[in-house]
């Protein structure tokens, strides 16, 4: 089968179309004939070398992958056939393994790609939104890149809650998405000091939470226009470093600071994300959500795809086709 590997880590040259073993679904596995792969910020950062815990080249990379069900292992109750979205490891290939506990039926409604934009970006900001961020219609909340891949789903999400929301991004179209999408009070931080301008809009009374998928200096400076008893939620480091928690801050403001990492949170606890697929799901179907799918690849192409993402260029989801 062609697949896409990380022989060394480097910068996106090093990504290489090759030729590998169809792999086979061991028990509790299926595999799926992939028509769509979701690129995440993290497969970049593992393909610089700079996420913890990442896999060691050579490797196929790719943890979101749409597509019909071609074969099953053992003890698997599905079908052959069956049109489904995993998140899995090795999704930048024409075909892929995924462990049946994490892979959800796709509604016909729904193209390969919008599913293949669903379970990271949506089930990271619903955890972050509700089960840590206990967001509810009094509250407001901040989040950064919103009109980014979690962002996005961020952004639906508050709005459909009724939260008042706010959103920075570094360019008047991506604020223009995030508008659209239900971002009440849009930020351009290139162009104003996004905490100043949250100081000034609330009064000086800042944010209940702040969805942080940014780190280094954005995390600082959210700390800043958090309000007291605030909660901020750490889920990423799109700028290449993780923010400083100062704990006299913090505990001055009755502040709380909670991570989330959706493979470990699967690994060690999957009921705590996957209780929110049935709601996201109905959401999606009623029309209340929609996966933003901001460009396609062709497989071949995941250089380009990767660096769209790193220069910045994307919206919503990158998905490449195999
Ligand atoms: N913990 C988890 O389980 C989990 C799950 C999904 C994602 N994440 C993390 O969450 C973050 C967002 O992921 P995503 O896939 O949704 O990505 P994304 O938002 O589609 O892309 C990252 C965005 O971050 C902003 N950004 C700020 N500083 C940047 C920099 N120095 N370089 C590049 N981008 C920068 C950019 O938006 P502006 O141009 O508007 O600033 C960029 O578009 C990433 O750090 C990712 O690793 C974590």
């Amino acid at each position: 089968m062609r697949a896409i590997e990380v022989p060394e880590y480097g910068d996106a040259a090093v990504l290489t179309p090759t030729e590998r073993e169809l792999p086979e679904p061991g028990p509790g596995e299926l595999r799926i004939a992939v028509e769509a792969a979701g690129i995440n910020f993290a497969d970049i950062m593992q393909r610089r070398g700079q996420y913890p815990g990442g896999p060691a080249p050579p490797y196929v990379p790719g943890m979101e992958a749409a597509g019909s069900i071609d074969a099953i292992g053992e003890g698997v109750d599905r079908s052959v056939g069956d049109r489904v979205v995993a998140m899995t490891t090795g999704g930048y290939a024409e075909y892929a393994v995924a462990p049946a506990g994490a892979v959800f039926d796709v509604p016909v409604s729904m193209s390969f790609e919008e599913a293949a934009g669903f379970p990271v970006q949506f089930l990271t900001a619903y955890a972050s939104l509700f089960t840590l961020g206990d967001l509810t219609a009094e509250d407001s909340v901040l989040i950064h890149a919103a009109a980014g891949g979690v962002g996005t789903a961020a952004t639906q999400l508050a709005a459909n809650a009724n939260a008042t929301v706010f959103g920075t991004a570094s360019t008047s179209e991506k604020l223009e998405l995030a508008d659209k999408l239900g971002v009440d009070h849009p930020i351009n931080y290139t162009e104003t000091a996004f905490d100043d301008e949250i100081s000034n809009l609330t009064d000086q009374s800042g944010v209940d939470l702040i969805l942080d998928g940014v780190g280094g200096a954005t995390t600082t400076a959210s700390f800043d226009c958090l309000s007291p008893f605030g909660t901020l939620v750490a889920f990423g480091a799109a700028s290449g470093q993780p923010g400083a928690v100062d704990t006299g801050t913090i505990l001055f403001n009755n502040a709380s600071v909670y991570g989330f990492h959706l493979g470990q949170s699967m690994q060690h606890n999957p009921e705590r994300v996957l209780q929110s697929v049935p709601e996201l799901t109905e959401l999606l179907l009623d029309g209340e959500l929609s996966v933003i799918v901001g460009e396609t690849f062709d497989l071949d192409a995941v250089e380009a795809a990767h660096e769209y993402i790193e220069d910045r260029r994307s919206v919503g989801k990158v998905v490449l086709q195999p």
